[in-house]
């Protein structure tokens, strides 16, 4: 070896357990302890160094992780231990069976210690590791025979590619699983979808198909991780090394041999304690970052796990506890369109009642033409129904082996199917539109269900069904029809009667008064949410002022775009809008004008106030608000810069700390007060 060249290896292989140690910290601590451009820095000298001198280039170098060349089929390999499957429990019952199955047989009347682990949805794969080294990664397979993927597993960022000690056993094979994060899966979908290409159904479909890439680069373009769980054959050249007799202590050893374990999982000390925990991970199930689905128990000790032994091709030590299923198959029976606010025509698959996630779902969305051309879905095909969490439950495919021969076309309507007016789609946009606006009942009754919401105008008792009662009936086809209502149609209506009539047109009378903030949202105008809704009435202080904007003059408001400008505007020009918005005005509804910008000239302005106890008339959220309205601060604790404190029935230390720094104190009637005299109440 030439002097440069052994300089170069001395180089390389620093550079090399720099890089490892960094991937560490970054991929499995989560803990990155240099910028992203050292670390690429570092990376591309050691691609150089291996250019120069390719015999440099080791299994555990960094630089594998991009890829290798594209291989022409798979080998198989043989796993000395087999990768068995795991036994499942779909009820508590059917977990305290196995515990009473597992004690039993263990004659062990006491507590016993369970590991509870995520059920991880991706793939299993057997990782070898020789004197340290990462060697082979292989697909589970038949549990006998898998795939050589070791290319693949290379590239995964969270697998390290030599074990973070000096001393490592000679033969090393650690099992576990790979999968994608569901924020991985929604960027691979988003660019598949930008690329016209066919979507993966979910996590666990793109995370095999990931892993069985012939080419090693599209593996590596894939964010996927892997969550050691167990070990397969381990032998020798562990000096030093205290060998576990718990599976959690086998976690915590691979743990420290750098890999990944799952942060959640957790010891129970008895079998209460893995129903508490099953609960508890169901409760943030949505929240994490990766897809489960379910619970794997595992006992603890590991000479208990022997003398349990296997059945068939499972462990007796072992079980998962299964969550519901998110997906099932059914038959596609209809397809119906609704017409929303907007007037946006929505297919809608009428489903042959099915049991998934939890709920029986009859009703799932398709979106709009392209996603049903996409699914290339027929009426009469089976399909997989996915609902996750409080997602709306949706097609995700059409099973075509199960395409009966009679399935039909689902065709678009060109008329709307409520009033018949012609349905439009707009170049590059994706829904279609029906073209009726407010003559169609639909989106009539769409509109004023949106006015009535919680975050709109805040009706109390208009709810849904009596929306489309007035509308069906002919007594509202808008929103300022509603103040117009008299007491006897109310009472005549399905599920009324006098005293919820009368509640409901005290309702209407209170919210004549409102902020500029709650009509504008309540308007409905497309793409104007709350926070644009507050943004515009803060930007333009008055109705008048921003009816008269240009859409440049609209530009200046945060978060008002091109779109957003362009919709606000063709709002405003509508004459049947103006109409609606005059007749409100003209039954009474108003706002007080307050210059919600200018903060110098509110009454309250520079003030801080505390809101405290409960209040009998209005909501703490409402009472905020209207503070804020009036130029107040609304602070959560009392201290000596509090200028009032509105207390309420129940104020307890926050009313003491008021009286202690003599800060001056209101009853919600006074505050009441306060609040008529500014027109805001
Ligand atoms: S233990 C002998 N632990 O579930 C023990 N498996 O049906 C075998 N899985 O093929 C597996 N998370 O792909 C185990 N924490 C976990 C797991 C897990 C996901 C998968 C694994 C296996 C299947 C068993």
């Amino acid at each position: 070896m030439s002097g440069g060249e052994e300089a170069a290896r001395k180089e390389a292989a620093d550079i090399c357990q720099q890089l490892n140690h960094h991937n560490h910290l970054y991929y499995v601590l989560d803990d990155p302890s240099i910028p992203d451009a050292e670390y690429d820095r570092l990376l591309r000298r050691l691609q150089h160094l291996e250019e120069q001198y390719p015999e440099l280039k080791t299994a555990d170098s960094p630089t594998q992780r991009v890829g290798a060349e594209p291989l022409k089929e798979f080998n198989s390999v043989v796993h000395e231990v087999p990768m068995l499957s795991l036994d499942n429990a779909f009820n508590d019952e059917e977990l305290l069976e196995f515990h009473r199955r597992v004690t039993e047989r263990l004659k062990l009347p006491g507590a016993l210690a369970y590991v509870c682990e995520p059920k991880l949805d991706g793939a299993a794969v057997s990782l070898l590791y020789k004197n340290g080294v990462l060697v082979q990664g292989a697909t589970r397979g038949d549990g006998f025979t898998g795939e050589d993927i070791t290319k693949n597993v290379r590239t995964i960022n969270s697998i390290p590619l030599k074990l973070l000690t000096e001393t490592p056993p000679s033969l090393l094979e650690v099992r576990g699983e790979i999968y994608l994060p569901k924020a991985g899966f929604e960027k691979i979908n988003r660019e598949a979808k930008a690329a016209d290409e066919k979507l993966f159904v979910n996590p666990r479909n793109a995370a095999a198909g990931s892993l069985r890439q012939l080419d090693s680069k599209i593996t590596a373009s894939r964010p996927l991780e892997m969550a050691a769980y167990s070990l397969g054959q381990i032998e020798g050249g562990m000096e030093g090394l205290v060998q576990p007799e718990t599976h959690s202590g086998t976690l915590a050893l691979l743990k420290q041999w750098g890999f990944l374990v799952n942060p959640h999982v957790e010891v129970a000390a008895d079998i209460d304690g893995c129903l508490d925990y099953y609960q508890k991970i169901s409760d943030i199930r949505d929240q994490l970052p990766c897809e489960i689905d379910g619970i794997v128990y595992k006992v603890d000790s590991l000479a208990l796990q022997q003398r349990l032994g296997f059945v068939a091709r499972a462990p007796r030590w072992a079980i998962a506890r299964k969550f519901p299923a998110q997906e099932e198959m059914t038959r596609l029976e209809d397809v119906e369109f609704q017409v929303g606010r907007t007037g946006a025509v929505t297919p809608v698959a009428r489903l042959k009642p099915v049991f998934v996630g939890g709920v029986t779902v009859s009703n799932a969305t398709l979106h709009n033409q392209d996603e049903v051309k996409r699914l290339g879905v027929k009426i009469g095909d089976t399909v997989i129904v996915r609902r996750a969490g409080d997602v709306i439950p949706k097609v995700v495919k059409v099973v075509l082996e199960k395409r009966p021969s009679t399935a039909t076309e689902i065709v678009f309507p060109d008329h709307c199917p409520i009033c018949r007016s012609p349905v439009e789609r707009i170049e590059g946009e994706a829904v279609s539109r029906c073209s009726g606006g407010l003559i169609c009942s639909a989106q009539q009754k769409q509109a004023i269900k949106h006015y009535a919401s919680r975050k709109a105008i805040d009706i109390e008792g208009l709810g849904d069904k009596l929306v489309e009662q007035l509308v069906d009936q002919q007594l509202v086809s808008s929103v300022d029809d509603l103040y117009q209502l008299e007491l006897e149609q109310l009472a005549n209506l399905e599920r009324m009667g006098t005293k919820s009539a009368e509640n409901l047109l005290l309702a209407l009378d209170k919210t004549k008064v409102t902020t500029l903030p709650h009509f504008l949202y309540a308007l409905g105008i497309r793409e104007v949410g709350e926070a644009t809704a507050r943004s515009l009435a803060k930007h333009f202080g008055s109705l008048p002022a921003l009816q008269a904007a240009s859409q440049d003059e609209l530009q200046e408001v945060p978060d008002v775009g091109p779109v957003v400008a362009h919709f606000l505007h063709e709002f405003f020009n509508q004459s049947d809008n103006l109409k609606v918005i005059q007749g409100l005005c003209n039954q009474g509804v108003h706002w007080p004008d307050i210059i919600v910008g200018d903060n110098e000239k509110l009454p309250l302005s520079g003030q801080t106030w505390v809101l405290t106890g409960t209040m009998d008339v209005m909501g703490r959220s409402e009472a905020k608000e209207k503070l804020q309205l009036l130029g107040a601060k609304v602070s959560g604790s009392v201290s000596a810069k509090t200028d009032c404190v509105v207390a309420g029935p129940g104020a307890g230390s926050k009313l003491k700390k008021a009286e202690e720094f003599n800060i001056l104190v209101l009853d919600e009637t006074t505050f009441l007060e306060l609040l008529t005299e500014n027109s805001l109440f």
